[in-house]
């Protein structure tokens, strides 16, 4: 039986590709490759600064923390830096953190004012509010843990975020009932 020339140089075509085609499937294994490897290594997408609601304070830590410039609309001041972790604020979506007092300062600030034991350098609640928020130890709400609010949010707040701050704090009256 004759073998037929026409087939077998096909099958032997077919056998050796041409080195065009080989250079091309190793150029794509390389991509490939390489595409792979670097999505080993992309990060996560963040999920922003935002700091979960559900994260225990004890997780809560300054690198974890963004700046915060005061530009911000003030549900994102509040939120960024994570007082809603540990306090209820009035108008303010999650915030029910039970660590610290409610922040209905409109009604407690005065009382805190007004506290024999109070020790701290504010005369206004606007200043009690700012104190609070960069000297914790400065004076320690009867009832709460002292040394669990973060000392370093004068590091995190711009100047403008800690007016804003306060500002909207010293006008909580809430409905919560002030501790
Ligand atoms: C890890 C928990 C925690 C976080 C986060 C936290 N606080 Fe506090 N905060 C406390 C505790 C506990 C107290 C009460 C003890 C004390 O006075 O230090 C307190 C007290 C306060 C007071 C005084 C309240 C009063 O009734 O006199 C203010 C104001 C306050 N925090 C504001 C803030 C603001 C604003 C933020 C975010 C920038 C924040 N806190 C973040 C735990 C926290």
């Amino acid at each position: 039986m004759q073998v037929d020339p026409s087939e077998s140089s096909a099958s032997s075509s077919r056998a050796t590709p041409p080195p065009e085609r080989a250079a091309i499937m190793i150029v794509m294994g390389i991509v490939l490759l390489y595409a792979l490897w670097t999505l080993r290594i992309e990060p996560a997408p963040s999920a922003g600064p935002v700091v979960s609601v559900n994260a225990g304070p004890t997780s809560l830590t300054a690198e974890m923390i963004p700046l915060v410039s005061g530009d911000e609309p003030i549900v994102e001041v509040f939120t960024k830096v994570g007082c809603p972790v540990c306090h209820v604020i009035p108008g303010i979506p999650g915030a029910n953190g039970q660590v610290g007092p409610p922040l209905t300062l409109g009604v407690t600030g005065v009382q805190r004012l007004a506290d024999p034991t109070y020790r701290g350098r504010a005369s206004t609640v606007h200043e009690y509010v700012v104190e609070s928020v960069v000297d914790p130890a400065a004076f320690v709400v009867p009832g709460y843990p002292e040394r669990t609010m973060p000392v370093w949010y004068g590091a995190k707040l711009s100047a403008l975020a800690l007016e804003k701050i306060a500002e909207y704090l010293e006008h909580q009256t809430g409905n919560v009932p002030a501790k």
